[in-house]
């Protein structure tokens, strides 16, 4: 039948492609209140190609104004605002009853948390609250949709993970835990999705700008010590907080460098995109040592030894990434 009717190869394609009869595609994206979130459902929503209806969603629709700002022309037209908590499975089901036919052609499972800080500092309610938006906001998102996309035998699940997923780092462990149980849970999930033609892809971006940022400072500014003993405390304050904040201010990319739009729209998605290309050094030095004895060492020397060193590399990355960005 496939090679006798041109009807049906176009139909069957646009169906393998998730199109919708209007051409477009609807994509649900979580956390647009802000930051990348934000920026991925405007870009989308003003696609030159017009292919995209988005729904764009936050848990508090009282701060839709910088959202609404953005999409200017669009809101209404391509871009819809509504409510959707990741923590509270009726939100979402009552999210995804209101679409038409509940089609959800494209996931982005973007909105999270973030935590830094020594462990003794951090109570286990606070770990587990972290875990329900990063990992079970997640798992409830796709229990909602995947039954649909199986049935339509299409879909495309993209999930805001980070190099954390990847590589631990330090005084973030909560946080890369929750960004490692992710990994794992979409790297099974793909094989799966596979067979049902639904493709999973990991977004892994380094430092990005946005109000995380603000927010983990502010947390860790007010965060109570006194657990800790005192080099610890010491170590945070004085090694970790003001290097991260180089970090960020060095090698931090914006909401639209991220590039979901990109993943998205490509031919054949990637299980992983990692942003910012000058953290896949670090990323290799994993693969590169099935001990981890390598990216152990590299990072207790670059943060105990090596400072002047670990300055020195900040500035040459930072004046690399603006030469990249001159281009
Ligand atoms: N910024 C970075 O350096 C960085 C790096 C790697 C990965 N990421 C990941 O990127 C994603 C987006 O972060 P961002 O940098 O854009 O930070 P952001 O500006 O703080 O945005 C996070 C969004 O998630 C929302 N959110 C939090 N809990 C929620 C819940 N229970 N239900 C629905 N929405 C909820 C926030 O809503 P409220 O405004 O209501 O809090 C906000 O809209 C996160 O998954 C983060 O882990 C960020």
């Amino acid at each position: 039948q496939r090679r006798t009717s041109s009807s049906y190869i176009l139909l069957h394609h646009h169906t393998s492609s998730g199109l919708n009869s209007m051409g477009t595609r609807r994509v649900l994206v979580t956390g647009c209140s802000s930051g990348i979130g934000l920026a991925v459902a405007v870009r989308l929503a003003k696609d030159e190609l017009r292919r995209f209806k988005v729904v764009a969603t936050m848990r508090d629709a009282g701060k839709r104004g910088a959202l609404e700002k953005a999409a200017g022309d669009s809101l209404n037209e391509t871009l819809e605002i509504k409510q959707l908590d990741v923590c509270c499975e009726d939100s979402i089901r009552e999210c995804v009853n209101s679409l038409p036919d509940r089609r959800v052609d494209v996931l982005v499972s973007n909105a999270g948390v973030g935590m830094i800080g020594p462990l003794e500092s951090q109570s286990i309610a606070a770990m587990k609250e972290l875990f329900d938006t990063n990992f079970f906001g997640l798992a409830r998102l796709v229990k909602e949709v995947l039954p649909d996309m199986k049935r339509q035998q299409s879909g495309h699940i993209v999930v805001m993970s980070s190099v954390m997923g990847i590589q631990g780092l330090l005084f973030n462990d909560v946080y890369s835990a929750s960004k490692f149980a992710v990994e794992g849970f979409c790297e099974s999930l793909a094989v799966q999705a596979m067979k049902f033609n639904i493709k999973t892809t990991l977004v892994e971006p380094g430092p990005v700008v946005t109000e995380f940022e603000r927010k983990v400072y502010e947390d860790a500014e007010k965060m109570d010590l006194s657990g800790a003993d005192e080099e610890t405390a010491k170590i945070f304050r004085e090694v970790y907080l003001p290097y991260s904040k180089k970090i960020f201010s060095s090698l931090g990319q914006t909401p639209e460098e991220v590039q979901t739009f990109k993943v998205i729209t490509a031919e054949d998605p990637p299980l992983r995109h990692q942003t910012n290309r000058l953290y896949v050094p670090m990323t290799a030095l994993k693969h590169a040592d099935p001990t981890g004895r390598l990216p152990l060492d590299a990072f207790y020397k670059m943060t105990f030894k090596h400072n002047s060193v670990f300055n020195a590399t900040l500035g040459v990355l930072r004046m690399l990434q603006r030469r990249a960005g001159e281009k």
